[in-house]
């Protein structure tokens, strides 16, 4: 068994059934990305993975136990979750609010230290945010907020990553410096990663572990990018008609839309438009 894995889970909010009899096991050591359609789940199994939401049946097991039966800082010290939306306590700035990732290695009678401050300026230069560690977190712009909740997260020092949606806000070159973070703490540190994201192509390039999801919480396929990911399954869960290419730089699934016809949804006729299908 994995160290992060949930059998039998329903999923809900008050009378909101999000998704039922749910079972994932995340591999260890792997960089698992979660595709799948806006309010198909996605965050909501993130959550639960994270015991920040209470399965209403089944349970979430963290290196061998119930995830219910640890101690809050325990569960932090061993994982940490990027939520898809976060609010900074007003008035806080950048170093301080990284500096509380740090809450999990505090103890009664050994505050803070000269290594979680090494700590949390090294996860500032990692993010690239060290040179806003002064300001106020409310005066940030999206993409250099991210990064502060990033460095954050990173600041925790877990080997269980869940991040949803961390490329939001980000424009291309931080999307991919971000990603590249991601891949170094799996590949370089051992990390096991969890990122939901909704760029299949960044998807394919980055993941070595893809879950695809469907409305109703059910995992419709997963493994290698490279099998998962095909024209009939994009357009089953995403209803929309492509076509699969190989991404020039790295061989992985390059998803390419089909132009709309006028009349409608149809894909447009195009010659050759076969050429390079997977
Ligand atoms: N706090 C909440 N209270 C009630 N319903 C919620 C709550 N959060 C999410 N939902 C509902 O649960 C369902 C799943 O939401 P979830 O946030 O998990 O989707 P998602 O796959 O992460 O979507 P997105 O791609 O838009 O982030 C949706 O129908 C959503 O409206
Ligand atoms: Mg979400």
């Amino acid at each position: 068994m994995t160290r992060l894995h949930a059998e039998n889970l329903t999923l809900a909010y008050d009378q909101r059934t999000v998704a039922t009899d749910l079972g994932v096991a995340i591999p260890d050591g792997s960089f698992t990305v979660i595709v799948g359609p806006n309010a198909c789940g996605k965050s909501t199994l993130l959550k639960a993975l994270a015991r920040m939401l209470k399965p209403v049946t089944g349970a979430v097991y963290l290196d061998g136990s119930a995830i219910a039966e640890y101690r809050s800082k325990e569960v932090a010290r061993r994982l940490g979750l990027l939520p898809q939306t976060s609010i900074a306590p007003s008035g806080i700035t950048v170093g301080d609010l990284v500096a509380r990732g740090r809450y999990p290695h505090q103890r009664l009678l050994r505050q803070w230290s000269g290594e979680d401050e090494a700590v949390v300026t090294e996860s500032m230069r990692r993010t690239g945010v060290l040179d806003l560690s002064g300001r106020l977190v409310d005066e940030l712009s999206g993409g250099q907020r991210q990064r502060v909740w990033l460095a954050m997260v990173l600041a925790q020092q877990t080997s269980i990553l869940l991040l949803d949606e961390p490329t939001t806000f980000l424009d291309i070159a931080h999307q991919v410096e971000v990603l590249d973070l991601c891949a170094d703490l799996h590949e370089d540190e051992g990390h096991t990663l969890v990122a939901v994201l909704h760029d299949l192509n960044q998807a394919c390039r980055y993941a070595t572990h893809l879950i695809v999801m469907r409305p109703g919480g059910e995992v419709v396929a997963e493994g290698d990018p490279a099998v998962v990911i095909t024209a009939e399954l994009v357009d089953d869960v995403f209803g929309l008609p492509c076509r699969i290419i190989d991404d020039p730089e790295t061989g992985t699934p390059l998803v390419v839309p089909l132009r709309r016809s006028r009349s409608g949804r149809e894909p447009a006729a195009r010659a050759g438009a076969a050429t390079g299908n997977r």
